[in-house]
């Protein structure tokens, strides 16, 4: 069995791939899809914490530019992130995959609260830990909740799970002469206003203590496990 080249990582999944072929929430075959690629790179040895974003369900900044006060989305937002999470977790358990809820928001009868010693013992012993409602605080993202817990946690590097192949000169999507950076610096990252991929605050926490951001598409089988194996895909911050 092809060993990991992490000890442990944070994988950070949207919410825009939880929600799959929807228009809007969970996306059921994803989730089964998801837990099957984490099953089999858990056989790789990593260790994984992961921490899920809430756009398929609601999203704090779109609220608030509807008129909602910013913190009150953002709270909703999160809550909605504990809605993936439990999710993911039912998806994960149903293949036998090992697995713990964690909230940074108390809500004690539906899952543990995060500590961090704690989600630590739980990655030592295999399972996998999932980090629900970001940070606790608004007007913060889940990308940054990503790079905080990751950078707690001591994980080798951040995994950025999306739809697209990496992060690229413009929308793929909207233009097909966009081409794909295979490697950034933290700086250029930062720089680049047309890089929506993650936030400024997010790429600035993982410069500081130089933890790389691996950015893929999640949607391609094996591809969770080639870029744990260290192969080259998506495009690597660093
Ligand atoms: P160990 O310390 O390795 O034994 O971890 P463990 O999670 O198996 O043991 P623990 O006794 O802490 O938890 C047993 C079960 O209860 C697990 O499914 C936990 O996720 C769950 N659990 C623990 N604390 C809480 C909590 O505060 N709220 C909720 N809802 N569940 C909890």
């Amino acid at each position: 069995m092809a060993t990991s080249k992490y000890k442990r990582i944070l994988l950070k999944i949207s919410g825009e791939i939880i929600k799959g072929k929807r228009k809007y929430g969970i996306d059921p075959d994803f989730l089964d899809f998801l837990a099957d690629e984490i099953k089999d790179v858990l056989k790789t040895g990593v260790q994984i914490a992961i921490v899920p974003g809430g756009g398929n369900i609601f999203r704090g900044l779109s609220g608030s530019k509807k008129g909602m006060d910013r913190a009150t989305a953002d709270y909703m937002g999160m809550l909605a992130t504990v809605f993936n999470s439990l999710a993911l977790k039912d998806a994960l358990e149903k293949k036998g995959v090992k697995s713990r809820v964690q909230t940074s928001i108390t809500m004690k009868e539906i899952a543990e609260p995060y500590i961090r010693g704690k989600a630590l013992r739980h990655l030592e012993k295999g399972r996998t830990v999932i980090l629900g409602s970001g940070t606790g605080l608004p007007f913060i993202t889940t990308d940054t909740a990503a790079a905080i817990r990751g950078l707690e946690l001591k994980c080798q590097a951040i995994f950025k799970a999306t739809k697209v192949d990496g992060i690229y000169t413009d929308d793929p999507i909207k233009n097909s002469k966009a081409k794909k950076f295979k490697k950034l610096s933290f700086s250029e990252a930062i720089k680049n206003d047309k890089i929506s991929i993650m936030d400024d605050s997010a790429i600035s926490l993982c410069r500081e203590s130089n933890v790389q951001i691996i950015v893929f598409n999640m949607n391609k089988k094996g591809n969770l496990k080639k870029a744990i194996l260290g192969q080259k895909l998506g495009t690597i911050i660093n």
